[in-house]
């Protein structure tokens, strides 16, 4: 027999988030992009989990959820196509490379992180499909991305 969840379909909203699609179609080291509410996200599997961001770039507005996944010491980076941010795509970091002198040069040290820049929201899977609730403004702090987060023909907004 079909269970509940099998006729969810994708954009249904439902109590663990709006369906974003099935789980086969996000299989390991794939990606989704969705919109939620006028919001661009993307939706990661990376070595297994799950993680779902803001799609565009807080800097200036840039494609990050197309980036290429970079490992920067066991933390998953997207890295923005327009100036190459590498942002943790499951904490929203904005990472840096801290500069250390070392014999007289000046050498690329431990990699630092400037804040949270990028807004994450929470995703789940259940019964082969994809999950996610958009971050509510309302609940939150304000993360740099939510400056560029919606689309502006939609006229929606969570946050101020
Ligand atoms: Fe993404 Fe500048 S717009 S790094």
């Amino acid at each position: 027999p079909r269970s509940g969840a099998a006729s969810v379909s994708k954009g249904q909203k439902t109590e663990l988030g709006v369906c974003v699609g099935d789980s086969t179609s996000l299989p390991d080291g794939g990606r989704l992009q969705a919109k939620i509410g006028g919001r661009y996200v993307t939706v990661l599997r990376i070595e297994g989990k799950l993680s779902c961001i803001d799609s565009i770039c807080f800097h200036a507005g840039g494609p990050l959820g197309l980036g290429d996944i970079e490992d920067l010491d066991g933390k998953k980076c997207l890295v923005c196509p327009w100036h190459f941010y590498k942002i943790d795509v499951c904490t929203g970091d904005k990472y840096y490379q801290g500069m250390e002198f070392k014999d007289g040069k000046l050498v690329g040290g431990e990699w630092k992180s400037n804040g949270v820049r990028q807004r994450t929201h929470e995703v789940v899977e259940a019964d082969g499909k994809i999950y996610v609730k958009v971050a509510s403004g309302s609940a939150t702090e304000r993360v740099d991305s939510d400056g560029y987060a919606f689309d502006a023909s939609c006229g929606e907004r969570i946050l101020n």
